[in-house]
């Protein structure tokens, strides 16, 4: 039983367009649903929604009095992250998508999408999402529907974007948007009984910059599967911000007001996954003087304002961050988000119907259910919850969210900050040179392959050039030449960059700096150079702090000693750094711009000089 063109209409709201009937229409005839549809975000759809997965148990009602309105799912031991090997940019030509990226030729693709998609949602009922990434009408805003087969995705969805009724008018007053299609494929055949987390062994997450659409099929995970994250977001955004004139970009976005003189300072930054990104944004100061309010912790969306300056805008409406080690000590105001109308992703279940992971406030209770399904007590051997695991938060019941988060123009940019996992060579903080040295920073960012690969020689990197990697939805050296494209137009109002790192160890492995709510010292230095209150002395990898200058008061056991081991660098250990990015450059070819060439120059002629 396939849903017939007549029965989308009659499901669809009045503000739905030809254009968005025809596209509803097409999938379906292709995917086959039971039923389509339309969403509308209501309060009334998401109780429907959340309490039929209750019944199909792909959700586990928290307990209401610990966390109201919450929920848990579990997914599948194979499908618990984003696959970078399974995500594809298709542009007509291989050299747009890069050598960073898998490409595949389109019109190939659409044949394999086209097979795979073929009754791939039969027995389920098909989802029309329609959202806005960035506040509703806002300028910078833009808008999208994702058809889904996952009511997972659609309550995702609704605490990730703006979704629902209002996407759909502003659609029908003939705002762009972009297709998005997804399928868990899963079929059911007529009696077949539904599992708790449908999805296929086989995935593609595909993207056509040129024609802006997304196709994915296989996975009801997270990136995979809630299109307006990264698929649009990123990938195709990226793509149309190099044609148009403007920036998607991997960044959290704060506001640090100075309460002494009222002043407000606006900084992004751009970490490489699980390298602070989310913490940063929601810092606590341990020094006076200063607030940090959260506009963004993952993605910002920048354009040059009337003023010829920055603006960046959050495109998303919730948070979906990494749930082990958050606790109140480590990050109390995302603990204090999530405290109700959230839903949990692999996280383990407590025995009163609330959520615990590694590394949360309270410690392991005798008896768990692991995010496997499975009993857990403190003897077991395995995690109880997946070291991805995730919460999905509204970002407007974060107690620090700024009050201007939801501007539509956006806020004005006064720096960037790039940063990674660096044991060593990275000192705590440089200043760029001139501009085209910021965009030698982002591009050379190097991290540190984390807990899951310890078995990889010591001081082994990933290049992870603007955090960009696995989002950049086209070449990545002509993206390098977007940003100096962009620092041209802007001239000095372009803001800048600066490099940091919080996670130099000394020779016993120590952390060197204590970081987290201590990283607003960091950013207290950035904004006294920015007022022209301090010097900085030219360095290796960048202009350095003067030690007198940076506001060390209140910190234990850090003195000069300590200050010096993070701003110690080893000329021979640069030597091999800086051919290494010469080999790394090597990948894109003559596709390098020259001002990066240049700067790699400038390095290594520093180094000489060290
Ligand atoms: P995605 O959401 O996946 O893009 O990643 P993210 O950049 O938001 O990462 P997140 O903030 O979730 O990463 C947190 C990891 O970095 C945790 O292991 C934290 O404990 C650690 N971390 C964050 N800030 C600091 C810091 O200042 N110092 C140290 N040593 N660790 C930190
Ligand atoms: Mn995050
Ligand atoms: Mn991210």
């Amino acid at each position: 039983m396939t849903v017939t063109a007549q029965e989308i209409r009659d499901a669809a709201p009045e503000t739905a367009t030809e254009e968005v009937i025809e596209f509803v229409t097409r999938v379906a005839e292709l995917a086959k649903p039971e039923a389509v549809y339309f969403a509308d975000g209501s309060d009334e759809e998401w109780d429907r929604l959340t309490s039929e997965m209750v019944e199909s148990g792909m959700f586990t009602r928290l307990n209401p009095e610990k966390r109201p309105n919450s929920f848990l799912a579990r997914s599948l031991p194979s499908d618990v992250a984003r696959v970078e090997s399974r995500t594809f940019i298709c542009s007509e030509k291989e050299e747009d998508a890069g050598p960073t990226n898998n490409w595949y030729d389109p019109a190939e693709m659409k044949k394999i999408l086209n097979e795979k998609f073929d009754g791939a949602m039969k027995g389920r009922t098909m989802y029309v999402i329609p959202f806005s990434m960035g506040p509703l009408g806002g300028p910078i805003s833009q808008l999208g529907i994702e058809l889904s087969d996952s009511p997972y995705v659609v309550c995702n969805m609704r605490i990730m974007t703006r979704m629902g009724a209002e996407a759909m008018r502003l659609i029908s007053e003939g705002a762009e948007w972009v297709p998005a299609v997804h399928s868990v494929g899963a079929p059911l055949e007529p009696g077949q009984e539904d599992t708790t987390w449908p999805c296929n062994e086989e995935k593609y997450i595909t993207h056509f910059p040129e024609t802006n659409e997304i196709w994915s099929y296989g996975s009801g995970y997270g990136g995979n599967a809630l299109l307006g994250k990264k698929c649009y977001a990123l990938r195709i955004a990226s793509t149309m911000a190099k044609r148009d004139g403007w920036m998607a970009e991997h960044m959290l976005i704060l506001r640090l007001t100075s309460e002494e003189t009222g002043k407000q300072y606006h900084v992004t930054a751009a970490f490489p996954s699980a390298c602070g990104k989310t913490n940063l944004a929601m810092l606590q100061p341990t020094i006076p003087g200063y607030k940090v309010e959260t506009v963004g912790d993952d993605i910002a969306w920048m354009r040059p304002g009337p003023d010829g300056r920055l603006y960046a805008i959050n495109p998303e409406a919730g948070f979906f961050g990494v749930a082990p080690g958050t606790s109140h000590e480590t990050n109390p105001m995302a603990m204090d988000t999530m405290d109700r109308n959230s839903i949990f992703t692999n996280v383990a279940l407590t025995d009163d119907g609330d959520v615990w992971w590694e590394g949360c406030d309270i410690p392991a209770p005798t008896h768990l259910i692991d995010w496997k399904g499975n009993d857990w007590t403190p003897e077991s051997d395995e995690k109880a919850a997946h070291p991805n695991s995730r919460f999905t938060t509204p970002a407007a019941q974060c107690p620090i969210i700024c009050e201007d988060w939801e501007a539509p123009q956006g806020v004005a940019i006064d720096a960037i900050l790039f940063g990674g996992r660096r044991a060593t060579n990275v000192p705590l903080v440089a200043e760029q040179y001139e501009p085209a040295h910021g965009v030698f920073i982002g591009a050379s960012v190097a991290s540190e392959v984390t807990a899951a690969a310890t078995d990889v020689k010591a001081g082994s990197l990933r290049h992870d050039p603007f955090a960009m990697l696995p989002f950049c939805g086209y070449n990545m050296a002509d993206y390098w030449g977007h940003w100096l494209d962009m620092q041209e137009k802007l001239g000095d109002k372009f803001p800048k960059v600066y490099q940091v790192n919080w996670f130099r160890k000394d020779d016993e492995g120590n952390w060197l700096w204590p970081g987290y709510g201590d990283n607003s010292r960091v950013l207290d230095w950035i904004v006294r150079r920015a007022a022209g209150e301090v010097e900085a002395v030219p360095g290796l990898t960048g202009l350095y702090p003067k030690f007198e200058d940076f506001n060390i008061e209140g910190l234990d056991n850090f003195d000069r000693e300590t200050w010096d081991k993070l701003y110690t660098l080893d000329p021979e250990a640069w030597e091999a750094e800086a051919d290494e990015t010469e080999e790394y450059f090597k990948k894109f070819g003559d596709k390098v711009p020259a001002p990066i060439l240049e700067q790699l120059a400038k390095l290594r002629e520093r180094i000489a000089e060290a």
